[in-house]
């Protein structure tokens, strides 16, 4: 019976909102470098790309991100960790708009809205180390709600 009921448990942990698990997107793949995401918000899928697929990281970078708003977004964080072989090597806090300093022309934007986002990101240059990571990444707003979920596998020969 306790058996049952931890089977259970570990098959309701892995498929949040009743089995809704999305298709794995793929961002990016070439001779050096392999990126694939998946949502892991249990309620919507979102479209990403960017415009370089190269181990070799230019900076500024330019991505394309679009979803639709589950709530609003007066202020918008970003939280993003990379782990490597199971060890989280790095982990960000990032506001994105904050009510008194709205960066982006899309703060302030509705819940139902469309959210869409094609430009630059403030990144360093860099090189990807060899290796396999995984990125967890979160959207939320002033009231941590979350407005999108994303893992990410990052392959790097
Ligand atoms: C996302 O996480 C799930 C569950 O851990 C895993 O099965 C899946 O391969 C991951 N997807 C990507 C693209 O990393």
């Amino acid at each position: 019976m306790q058996g049952l009921m931890a089977t259970l448990l570990v098959w309701a942990l892995l498929h949040p909102g009743g089995g809704n698990v999305w298709p794995t997107h793929t961002v990016c793949r070439n001779d050096g470098l392999e990126i694939l995401y998946q949502s892991c918000d249990p309620l919507q899928d979102f479209g990403f790309s960017i415009d370089q697929c190269s181990k070799q990281l230019k900076a500024n970078l330019n991505i394309r991100f679009g979803m639709i708003l589950r709530e609003d977004i007066k202020e918008l964080f970003l939280e993003a960790a990379l782990i490597s072989k199971g060890v989280s090597i790095f982990t960000l806090s990032y506001p994105i708009c904050e009510s008194d300093h709205p960066k982006f022309s899309f703060c302030g934007r509705r819940k139902g809205e469309q959210f869409y986002y094609s430009g630059p990101v403030n990144n360093a240059e860099l090189e990807i180390p060899k290796g396999e990571y995984e990125v967890l990444l979160k959207l939320y707003n002033e009231r941590r709600s979350i407005l999108a979920c994303a893992n990410a596998t990052v392959i790097c020969y």
